[in-house]
């Protein structure tokens, strides 16, 4: 296997794909799961005894929209309980002040809430939902009130990635402590809007000047977390630090999965906290041994020098763009599918986007399954 079996530092807990927005890049599976089977907040109190038990620092209440549950304040307290780290990842929308006072007394410790850009119309027009980007800056403002340090996450894409200086400016009046520049990664649903959100090579490159002289005028003002987009890097990522390495996502169902795209690969078997113990899934689950350390790889990883560095990229993008899980990521330029990435990379369409929408999830799922 290459290094001895580490323990998870992070936890995601998606507690609900319910959402209101219908961000056309979310990384939630097409096949949404519903409101009947998500698990309890006792369930998750347990979940996040064991993660403490097991090593876990930092608990991600994410979704959908982990507001959408009426139980979040409980759910948020069992984590602080748990001693773990709180991070609450949220659209802003639907969250009000009082919320947001109550899941502070809970315990929370940090707030991440996502911005589609930096012009109203064109943020409202990504999200599929008027007046988010308004309500979004509000939030943002009764966060910082608080007290509660706030990072501002930012997915960029064709639409919005030439606002990267305008996007940062605003992170830097809302007082966020950190911005995220988060280029899509071209799973679930971005996937099936690829050629909608993929930036020219000249965007990205304007992108990447950009950010370095954000970074010196902005230096011990904010911190700015931006990496070069996959389908125009030389090397690929350690997708999330490695398979089944730093960190695990429990779905609302409770589902244990090595990462949020992991379900698009067939024939892994996921483990329940509904049937498992936490532990039990990470060091025993058939999913979680599947990809672990790099005996599974094929040429060129298994005789790579970089095998311990990166992992051979992003299982899951290696199977949407080769078919096969096994296989080098595509984005690496030693892989024999790298051309294909330059070709996506230079295939963009205007149509509308397919928006992510949680009621019409099973029509939707048969929609996106003739367009990708
Ligand atoms: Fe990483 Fe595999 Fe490329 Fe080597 S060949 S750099 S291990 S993806
Ligand atoms: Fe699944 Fe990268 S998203 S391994």
């Amino acid at each position: 296997m290459g290094e001895p079996l580490m323990h998870p530092l992070g936890l995601l807990a998606e507690v609900t794909h319910r959402c209101p927005l219908g961000c056309p890049y979310c990384s939630n599976p097409i096949a949404l799961e519903s409101r009947a089977d998500e698990i309890d907040a006792v369930t998750w109190a347990r979940v996040f005894a064991e993660a403490a038990d097991l090593g876990v620092l930092q608990v991600h209440l994410s979704g959908g929209e982990p507001t959408a549950r009426r139980d979040i304040v409980e759910i948020t307290a069992a984590a602080h309980s748990a001693r773990l780290y709180t991070n609450l990842i949220t659209s802003a929308v639907g969250v009000t002040e009082k919320m947001l006072a109550a899941l502070a007394e809970a315990g929370l410790d940090h707030v991440q809430i996502s911005i589609q850009d930096a012009n109203a119309a064109s943020a409202d027009r990504i999200a599929g939902y008027d007046g988010a980007y308004v309500r979004k800056r509000a939030l943002a403002a009764a966060v910082v009130r608080l007290g509660i340090p706030l990072t501002v996450n930012a997915v960029i894409h064709h639409a919005n990635i030439d606002r990267i200086a305008d996007v940062v400016d605003q992170a830097v009046a809302l007082s966020a402590s950190r911005v995220e520049i988060a280029h899509v990664q071209y799973y679930g649903w971005a996937l099936a809007n690829r050629a909608k959100l993929m930036p020219t090579r000249q965007q990205v490159e304007h992108a990447v000047d950009r950010v370095e002289a954000l970074r010196e005028r902005y230096r011990g003002i904010i911190v700015i977390d931006a990496v070069v987009p996959d389908y125009f890097a030389r090397y690929p990522k350690a997708c999330l630090g490695g398979w089944g390495r730093r960190s695990l996502n429990v779905s609302p169902s409770g589902k244990v999965l090595p990462c949020h795209a992991a379900e698009t690969i067939p024939g892994l078997e996921f483990w329940s906290v509904r049937e498992h113990s936490l532990s039990d899934i990470w060091h025993s689950s058939p999913a979680f041994n599947t990809f672990r350390g790099t005996d599974w790889m094929k040429e060129p990883c298994a005789g790579c020098s970089r095998r311990l560095e990166d992992f051979g990229g992003c299982r899951c993008q290696a199977l949407a763009l080769t078919g096969d899980a096994r296989a080098t990521d595509p984005v690496c330029h030693l892989s024999p599918y790298h051309d294909l990435v330059a070709d996506l990379a230079e295939q963009r369409d205007e149509a509308p986007y397919i928006y992510r929408r949680f009621r019409a999830d099973r029509t939707t799922a048969a929609e996106i399954a003739k367009v990708g």
